[in-house]
């Protein structure tokens, strides 16, 4: 989106000759050089600083963001062919926080598209491009990709995100989920600029949606504020427009993804003059029951950041968010055959048996609470057949950050832990069919299992 701003150039030239002049020479040259720059303002580049990145992605619509140096109109063009974008969309108000939606769109469909103003070039290029989710309850294979405490410009978030890339090279993933702790360390705009933008630009926004889930760093200490960028920087579903009961809020939403069903919820924010995650009765978990009793999708991933289970950088028998999350929340989930459970905020990976009715301390885990409705042969494989199923809880939050123990680890409930690799999830589901694998940054998957189900676990 060039345009030229030779004018500073020379603005530069009269200022550096300007310096060696008698003072009324000098004088005269400054005014000069300003009205040089005043006018140069009016050529200056728009440069685009952020994005393009994309959003809420439904069977029928899709949000593009970018950002721009300078106030611009907005304008998309796209089309089923990277070579003929022939539908276009725009809005004529001047922002630099651009957002548009583009809607009638065609499910399971890839689209390619331009973004740009209507007085500027348009930013063409072959990577941009989406696609659109498939209809809800379809079984066509879906890849999720999910980690949590990335956003710190560290080897280790840079190692995840190129594992990712060498292990999805013969499919990307279609859904990305951000688990919380998203930029480090206190989630301002310049951290989300420079550990989130800086690092997954290229490879992964203009082309790949993501959902998030906000974390405590995300907050920043504003516990009871919605005013970060957190808030600004991403767009969510509160009307129900990607499948799911409506939320009415950016803190907690639902969408479908073909056969699963995906529910974010805030755990750490507080609303409503104080209620947090764990207060059942308040309106993020009406909802959330309400959301879960409406679900038609056979599966259900739910991501918050804060882990009711975990002894790495976190102890969720002395934490008492943790602690409260366990007690509370967690006979909700149970009660809609909930599958799998993402979180973070440990910075180590830890993943348990699928589990039902242990609210206690750590240790006073028995193999009892494991509910494995039929077992198989192969290691690590979970079939629900009718009967009632448990929850697996996963920790994925060395995605970025890495490291930590508590007194007690490795976790009692966990089938496997690792405090030492960083890595990320990858999740593929294929009908009745999820297998997933832990991939570290060396590209070795060093925990893998998965969940056929035979038939709808009992609620
Ligand atoms: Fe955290």
């Amino acid at each position: 989106m060039a345009i030229p701003g030779g004018a500073f150039f020379i603005f530069d030239l009269f200022r550096v000759n300007a310096s060696s002049m008698t003072m009324p020479f000098q004088r005269w040259f400054y005014l000069l050089a300003s009205v040089v720059t005043v006018q140069s303002t009016k050529a200056q580049a728009v440069d685009v600083v952020r994005g393009p990145y994309l959003q809420v992605v439904t069977p029928t619509s899709i949000t593009i963001r970018w950002r721009t140096s300078q106030p611009t109109e907005s304008r998309v063009q796209f089309g089923t062919f990277a070579t003929r974008l022939n539908q276009e969309v725009s809005d004529l108000k001047a922002v630099t926080d651009h957002e548009v939606i583009l809607t009638n769109l065609k499910p399971a469909t890839r689209y390619y598209y331009a973004f740009g103003s209507s007085k500027t070039t348009m930013n063409v290029d072959p990577e941009q491009h989406f696609q659109t989710s498939p209809k809800p309850g379809s079984t066509d294979p879906i890849r999720i990709w999910a980690l949590g405490d990335f956003g710190n410009s560290s080897a280790t978030q840079l190692g995840c995100r190129d594992a990712i890339v060498n292990a999805t090279k013969d499919r990307r993933p279609d859904v990305w989920l951000w688990l919380g702790d998203n930029a480090y360390s206190n989630g301002l705009e310049d951290e989300f600029q420079q550990h989130v933008f800086g690092v997954y630009q290229d490879g992964f926004f203009r082309n790949m949606p993501f959902w998030a889930t906000p974390g405590n760093h995300d907050y920043g200490g504003q516990i009871e504020s919605q005013a970060i960028p957190y808030f600004q920087i991403c767009s969510m579903p509160r009307q129900g427009e990607a499948g799911g009961v409506p939320s009415g809020s950016e803190s907690y939403y639902s969408f479908d993804y073909g056969n699963v069903h995906f529910v974010s919820l805030d755990s750490y924010g507080k609303m409503d003059g104080g209620q947090r995650i764990y207060d059942t009765t308040g309106r993020q978990v009406d909802w959330l029951k309400r959301d879960l009793a409406a679900n038609k999708q056979p599966w259900t991933i739910v991501f918050f950041h804060h882990p009711p289970y975990t002894k790495g950088s976190h102890d969720s028998d002395t934490e008492e968010l943790l602690v409260n999350i366990r007690q509370n929340l967690l006979p909700v989930l149970e009660r809609y055959n909930v599958d799998l459970v993402l979180g973070g905020h440990s910075h180590v990976y830890e993943r348990t048996y699928p589990i039902v009715g242990h609210y206690g301390l750590a240790d006073t885990f028995d193999p009892k609470h494991i509910v494995v409705a039929s077992n198989s042969d192969q290691p690590n494989e979970y079939r629900v057949n009718g009967k009632k199923q448990g929850i697996i809880y996963i920790v994925a939050g060395s995605g970025g950050q890495l490291g930590g123990q508590e007194s007690g680890w490795p976790l009692k409930a966990a089938a496997y832990t690792n405090n030492t690799e960083g890595g990320s999830m990858l999740i593929d589901v294929k009908d009745n069919r999820l297998e997933a694998r832990w991939v570290c940054t060396d590209g070795v998957v060093r925990d893998r299992f998965s969940i056929v189900k035979e038939k709808q676990g009992i609620r």
